[in-house]
C-alpha cells in the first residue's frame, strides 16, 4: 500500500480522488481532502452534499468505492468502525447511537472497555467513565438509563464515550442540531479544548455563523464534489451560501478574495492625531485588502482620509506607505507614491463638470503621454478609451463635457481617472452616494478588480450594507478614534452599529 506525503502538512487523515455511490448516488466524488491534527476542520453543504458519507468513511461506516485513505500518511483500508476506533478515530454521529436502556457508564465504555472478561466490574466500568467525566468537565450521573436523559445529556454521553478513547480525531455530525443555544456554546468551547489539545476536529454543521466562529479551515461540499478548503477568515456567510448552492447570492457585490496578511503592509498608520477631528489612530492595510472605514457622518473618516492622502497635515503620529515613511504631506507627493482618492462630492472635489471627459480623465496623468513635442494626443485618448471600456463608463464621445454624464457614470470616471495612475492603494470616500443600484454594482465591481490585481483599497462609506458586502476588514470610527475592528464573520450590521455608537475614548 501507498504512502503519502505529508513532509509539509500534519494531516492525520486524507482522503485522495476518494468516491462513493449509493445506488446511482454519487455521494462523494474524486474527493481530496486531510484533516490535520489540532485543526477544527468543517464541511458545509446543502442537506445530501455528502459531508456525513465522508465522515462515516473516517469513521468505518462506510467503505471506499474507489480512492485511498491515509492515516498517518499510511494508506489503510478501512471497512468497519472497530478498525477507525483502533486508528483513534471516533464520532458524534447525526443519530445518536446509544443503548436506551442501558447506564450512563454502559453507554460510554461500550465497546472501548480496556479489560475484558469475567474480570470486568461495574465498579471499574463506572470509574472510567468518572474519570472521562471528570477530564472534560461533563458531568452526567453514571447509573441513569440513558433513554430517560435528554437529547442534550444523551448527546454528552455519546461526546463522552467518543472521549473514553485514545481519540485523535473526532467527527462531530451536526451536533448541535437539537442543542438549545447554551449548549451548543457548551459544546464550542469543548470542540476548542480538543482541538488545542491535540485532536483533530471534523465538525459536521448547516449553521454557517457557529462554522465560522470555530473552525480553523472550511471545505464546501456540492453535490459530492469538494468545491474548495479555505482558511475560515476567508469566508463568509455569504461566500458560503454562494459556494453551497453555486447561486450568486448577493448579486451585488463582488465575491471576496483572499487577503495575503503575511506580506508586509502597504499603508502603516501610527497613532495619527489631528485635533479636533481624529485621535491615535493606528491601523494597517494590506496588498489586496479592501479596508472598510464605517462609522456616523462627523466621525472623522473623511478627515483621516484626507491626511493620508496627504491634504493635511497631522499633528502627530506616522504614515509609512509603501516603506517609506511620508515626511511632506501634499498630494502630488502622494499621487506619485502611488496613491489615488475619489472624492466623497463629484462636484467639488472631484470633475470639471464643464470640462471634457478626456481632461477630467487624463489631467493628473498628462505626464505618462509626455514626449518630445509636447502631449501625444493619440496615445491619451487611445489609453483613456481603454480605461472608459474598462470601467464601463457610458458615454457618447470623450470630448463631451463630463457634465453629460449620469451620476454613475460620473463616479465611474472617477475611478478611471484613479486607475490611470494604476495607484497601490485607492481611497474611496463614499463612492456610491447618490449613484442607482446598477451603477453601484459597477463600482463595487471596479473596487474588487483593483484589489484583485493587488491594489488595496480604503472604502470610506455610511451605507453599512455596502461596507459589509465588501470590506475584508473592517475599522468602525467614533468621535475620532476607532472603536472596533472587525473580519470575517464579525463584520455584521449590529457590531459595526455598536461600535459607530460607542462613546469614544477621550
Ligand atoms: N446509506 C445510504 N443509502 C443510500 N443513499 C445514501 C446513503 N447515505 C447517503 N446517501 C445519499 O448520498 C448523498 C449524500 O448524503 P449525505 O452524505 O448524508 O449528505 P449530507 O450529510 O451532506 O446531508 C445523498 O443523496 C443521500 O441521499
Ligand atoms: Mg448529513
Amino acid at each position: 500500500m501507498g504512502r503519502l506525503d505529508t513532509k509539509n502538512t500534519k494531516a492525520l487523515v486524507a482522503f485522495k480522488e476518494a468516491n462513493k455511490s449509493f445506488g446511482a448516488t454519487k455521494a462523494l466524488i474524486n474527493c481530496n481532502i486531510s484533516f490535520k491534527l489540532g485543526c477544527i476542520h468543517s464541511l458545509v453543504g446543502e442537506n445530501g452534499a455528502g459531508k456525513s458519507t465522508l465522515g462515516k468513511l473516517i469513521l468505518g461506516a462506510h467503505t471506499l468505492d474507489s480512492g485511498q485513505m491515509y492515516v498517518d500518511g499510511d494508506e489503510v483500508a478501512i471497512s468497519s468502525p472497530v478498525q477507525s476506533v483502533n486508528l483513534g478515530l471516533v464520532g458524534i454521529s447525526q443519530e445518536l447511537s446509544l443503548l436506551a436502556s442501558r447506564s450512563v457508564t454502559d453507554n460510554i465504555v461500550m465497546g472501548r472497555e480496556k479489560n475484558f472478561g469475567p474480570f470486568v466490574s461495574d465498579k471499574v466500568n463506572r470509574e472510567t467513565a468518572l474519570d472521562v467525566m471528570e477530564k472534560y468537565d461533563i458531568f452526567l450521573e453514571p447509573d441513569a438509563i440513558v433513554g430517560t436523559l435528554s437529547v442534550a445529556e444523551q448527546q454528552k454521553v455519546e461526546i463522552l464515550r467518543a472521549l473514553n478513547s485514545e481519540a485523535r480525531l473526532i467527527v462531530f455530525d451536526e451536533p448541535t442540531a437539537r442543542l438549545a443555544s447554551h449548549e451548543a456554546e457548551k459544546l464550542h468551547l469543548l470542540v476548542r479544548t480538543l482541538a488545542e489539545n491535540g485532536a483533530a476536529i471534523v465538525y459536521i454543521s448547516h449553521f454557517l455563523e457557529e462554522v465560522l466562529k470555530i473552525s480553523d479551515e472550511i471545505s464546501l461540499l456540492r453535490n459530492g464534489e469538494l468545491i474548495r478548503t479555505n482558511k475560515s477568515s476567508y469566508e463568509t456567510k455569504n461566500s458560503l451560501i454562494e459556494g453551497m448552492t453555486g447561486k450568486e447570492q448577493g448579486t451585488l457585490y463582488p465575491k471576496k478574495l483572499a487577503v495575503k496578511r503575511f506580506e508586509d503592509p502597504i499603508l502603516k498608520v501610527e497613532n495619527l492625531t489631528r485635533k479636533g477631528e481624529f485621535k491615535d489612530i493606528s491601523f494597517e492595510l494590506y496588498k489586496g485588502e479592501i479596508l472598510g472605514l464605517a462609522g456616523l457622518v462627523g466621525s472623522g473618516r473623511s478627515e483621516l482620509a484626507h491626511t493620508i492622502y496627504g491634504d493635511t497635515m497631522p499633528d502627530s503620529g506616522d504614515i509609512t506607505f509603501c516603506e517609506e515613511k511620508l515626511t511632506s504631506y501634499d498630494v502630488a507627493t502622494s499621487i506619485k507614491m502611488g496613491m489615488a482618492l475619489v472624492p466623497e462630492s463629484r462636484r467639488s472635489q472631484g470633475l470639471i463638470l464643464s470640462r471634457p471627459l478626456l481632461e477630467n480623465i487624463s489631467l493628473p496623468h498628462l505626464k505618462k503621454f509626455a514626449s518630445l513635442f509636447g502631449v501625444n494626443k493619440s496615445k491619451e485618448r487611445q489609453e483613456v478609451i481603454l480605461k472608459c471600456e474598462q470601467t464601463k463608463v457610458k458615454y457618447r464621445s470623450i470630448e463631451d463635457e463630463a457634465e453629460y454624464l449620469s451620476g454613475g457614470n460620473q463616479q465611474k470616471l472617477l475611478f478611471t481617472r484613479a486607475a490611470m495612475g494604476k495607484p497601490k492603494l485607492l481611497i474611496a470616500d463614499e463612492p456610491t452616494r447618490g449613484v442607482d443600484i446598477g451603477a453601484k454594482r459597477a463600482i463595487y465591481e471596479l473596487i474588487s478588480k483593483r484589489s484583485e490585481v493587488g491594489e488595496s483599497v480604503l472604502l470610506i462609506s455610511s451605507e453599512i450594507e455596502e461596507i459589509i458586502g465588501i470590506s475584508n476588514r473592517v475599522l468602525v470610527m467614533s468621535r475620532g478614534s476607532i472603536s472596533a475592528e472587525l473580519r470575517g464573520s464579525e463584520i455584521t450590521k449590529k457590531a459595526i452599529m455598536e461600535a459607530a455608537f460607542r462613546e469614544g475614548n477621550q
